[in-house]
């Protein structure tokens, strides 16, 4: 029985605690502990550990039957959406209509946890659009580190990629592109690999100035082993960029480029899904 009171009395000690140690937390800190925080765009975008999920939608001939009034909302509903979910993930969305014959869209989620992710995507199906189109492709991916040029591994490559800035006007294109490489790279000695990818960096860094680049690796969470992502204005210069990779050894290992290679669009997720409703 004494023994019994203690222990309550030792639970409520704990879970008074709790309480004045949550009250004391800053406003701030508090928000982030509830997930109240929208994400900040420029630091998921830039942060490793953070999991993109690319979804490339086909709108089904029934989205046509629906009466015009409700398509015209559903750039309101997706609108809510993002918004609903902005501390938990960052979306995207692009316009492929006109552009691919596979897609008329696709999403980029951003998140922290990729569940997150999923729970977004999964209440995106419920919408009046989402639930009238078809994935033609998922993957998913995570960032990380630098694996080759490293400020220790590969110092003049590493200044060069850091001092150089996009300068281009605001790009208007987005362009996702899965690779995958063989057993062969993958068994090549570390020194070796660092080799290839210096001659993959060497011609790439003229185009720092009018393409930004953004890598996911996917490995193990999905069918091929990187996503990458660009984003340009100027896609004769990405033309020319893609042409000079074509080129270096490292493309004999490859066994994945493209397939699909998927061109959209940058535009705010509202003209995407009103460009749609027409
Ligand atoms: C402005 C243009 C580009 C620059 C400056 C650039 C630079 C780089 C650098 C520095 C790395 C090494 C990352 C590390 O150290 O871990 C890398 C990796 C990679 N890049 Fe590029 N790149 C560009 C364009 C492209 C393009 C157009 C593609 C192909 C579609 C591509 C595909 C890849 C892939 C798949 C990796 C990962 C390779 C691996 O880890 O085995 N890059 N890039």
């Amino acid at each position: 029985m004494g023994h019994s009171l203690i222990h309550n009395l030792q639970a409520n000690i704990v879970a008074v605690a709790t309480i004045f140690a949550i009250q004391a937390l800053p406003a701030v800190a508090q928000q982030a502990a509830t997930g109240d925080v929208p994400i900040e765009r420029q630091k998921i975008l830039k942060d490793p550990g953070v999991f993109g999920v690319f979804t490339i939608f086909k709108l089904r001939h029934e989205w046509n039957n629906v009466p015009s009034a409700k398509r015209k909302d559903a750039a309101v509903e997706v609108k809510k959406l993002i918004e609903k979910h902005r501390d938990i993930v960052l979306v995207d969305l692009y316009l492929t209509r006109g552009l691919e014959a596979n897609s008329d869209f696709f999403l980029r989620v951003n998140a922290y946890d990729l569940v997150k992710a999923q729970i977004f995507m999964r209440e995106f199906r419920s919408t009046t659009i989402g639930k009238n189109a078809d994935v033609f492709e998922a993957l998913a991916g995570v960032t990380k580190p630098l694996n080759y040029i490293t400020k220790d591994k590969s110092p003049e490559l590493n200044a060069a990629l850091g001092s150089t800035a996009y300068t281009g006007d605001a790009p208007r294109y987005a362009i996702v592109i899965p690779v995958k490489k063989n057993a062969e790279w993958w068994n090549l000695p570390a020194e070796q690999r660092l080799k290839e990818m210096e001659a993959h960096t060497a011609p790439t860094l003229p185009y720092l100035v009018n393409v930004k680049r953004k890598l996911y690796h996917s490995t193990g969470l999905d069918d091929t082993d990187f996503i990458t992502y660009f984003e340009t204005n100027d896609l004769v210069a990405f033309n020319n960029l893609l042409i000079s990779l074509a080129s270096v050894p490292e493309n004999k290992y490859h066994v994945r480029w493209g397939n699909p290679t998927t061109l959209g669009a940058i535009l705010s997720p509202e003209n995407v899904i009103k460009a749609l409703s027409e």
